[in-house]
C-alpha cells in the first residue's frame, strides 16, 4: 500500500495496489463509511448521494481505482490517478485541468478516525469523487484547475486556494428543503457535517466571489464562516470572468479574518437554514456522540 515518502513516477503517481490492502484497512473504511452514511442523510446535498449511489462506492471497503475510473469515466469524462500525499501546486493543477483527480492511496489509523489534517483515501474518494459524477462541478473542477495554472504564473495563487478552500472543501448549498453539504473537507469529517449545519455559532453567508478570495482560513479547526451557494451553475457562472482584472482589485484590499463579518454579508439566519425540529434533536445526539 501507498505510504508517503515511498517512491513515485516522474509524474507524481503510484501503483494503488489494490490487493496489497489488510483486511484491518478496510474495516477502517467500512467504519468510516457507515458513520458518514448515516450522517449525511438529510445533510449532504443530493448531486452528492446521487453520485456515491451512481459510482458504487459501497461500504464493502476500500474500492479499486480502476473501477471507480470506468464508472467515472463514462459519465462526466473523469478519471482518479494515484498519488502518494500532496503533489505539487503546478502538478495537481494540470491534472484538474486534464480532467484527471489526484487521490491518495493511504487509509488513516484507527486513532484517527475522526481528525487527519492531510487528505486519506477515505477524504479523496468518499468525499471528492461523487461529486465529480455531476456534469457542471465536473466542468467547474476543470474550469479551476486551468485557473490554478494561471494564478500560479499571476502570482496569486494565495487568493484563487480559497476559492477551493470554502467551495470544494468546505461548501454549502441552498436547498428548498433548507442548507446542505457539497464541500468534501465536511463530508468527509462527521464532526463538522454536524457543527456546519447544526452549530449556531459559525457564519454562513451567501458566495460572493471577491469576499471569498480575500477571507484567510483555519486548517486547524472546524471552520468559523462558511460560505453558502445557491446551485453548481451559479458558481461556475461566477467563476468564469477573468480573474486578472479581480486579482488587481483584491490585492489592494485588505485580508478579513476568518470569523469576521463585513457590512456587505448577506448572512443565513437559523429560520432559513434550519431543518425545524430534526435539526436540533439530531445535532445534540449526534455530537455527544461522534464528534
Ligand atoms: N475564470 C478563472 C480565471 O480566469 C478561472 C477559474 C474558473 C478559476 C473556475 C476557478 C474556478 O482565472
Ligand atoms: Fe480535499
Amino acid at each position: 500500500m501507498a505510504k508517503i515518502g515511498q517512491d513515485f513516477n516522474s509524474d507524481f503517481t503510484i501503483e494503488q495496489n489494490w490487493r496489497d490492502y489488510r483486511q484491518e484497512e478496510h474495516a477502517t473504511w467500512r467504519l468510516l463509511f457507515e458513520r458518514q452514511q448515516r450522517l449525511l442523510v438529510g445533510r449532504a446535498c443530493q448531486e452528492f448521494l446521487d453520485g456515491l449511489g451512481g459510482l458504487g462506492v459501497a461500504a464493502d471497503g476500500i474500492p479499486d481505482f480502476r473501477r471507480l475510473s470506468e464508472v467515472l469515466e463514462a459519465a462526466t469524462g473523469w478519471r482518479i490517478v494515484a498519488v502518494p500525499g500532496l503533489v505539487p501546486d503546478d502538478v495537481f493543477f494540470a491534472y484538474l485541468a486534464r480532467r484527471r483527480f489526484p487521490s491518495t492511496c493511504f487509509i488513516r489509523r484507527r486513532d484517527q478516525l475522526d481528525y487527519l489534517q492531510e487528505p486519506d483515501i477515505f477524504h479523496d474518494i468518499c468525499g471528492h469523487v461523487p461529486l465529480l459524477m455531476n456534469p457542471v462541478f465536473a466542468d467547474y473542477m476543470q474550469a479551476y484547475g486551468e485557473g490554478g495554472l494561471k494564478a500560479l504564473g499571476l502570482g496569486h495563487l494565495q487568493h484563487l486556494a480559497r476559492l477551493y478552500w470554502y467551495t470544494v472543501e468546505f461548501g454549502l448549498i441552498a436547498t428548498p428543503e433548507g442548507l446542505r453539504i457539497y464541500g468534501s473537507g465536511i463530508l468527509s469529517s462527521a464532526g463538522e457535517s454536524v457543527h456546519s449545519l447544526d452549530d449556531p455559532r459559525p457564519n454562513r453567508i451567501r458566495f460572493d466571489l471577491r469576499r471569498v478570495m480575500r477571507t484567510r482560513y483555519r486548517i486547524d479547526d472546524f471552520q468559523q464562516t462558511y460560505f453558502v451557494i445557491d446551485n453548481f451553475q451559479q458558481l461556475f457562472d461566477a467563476t468564469r470572468p477573468d480573474f486578472a482584472p479581480i486579482y488587481r482589485e483584491i490585492a489592494a484590499q485588505p485580508d478579513i479574518e476568518p470569523d469576521a463579518l463585513i457590512g456587505s454579508d448577506r448572512k443565513f439566519d437559523r429560520a432559513s437554514w434550519g431543518r425545524p425540529n430534526v435539526g436540533k434533536k439530531m445535532g445534540r445526539k449526534l455530537s455527544a456522540a461522534q464528534v
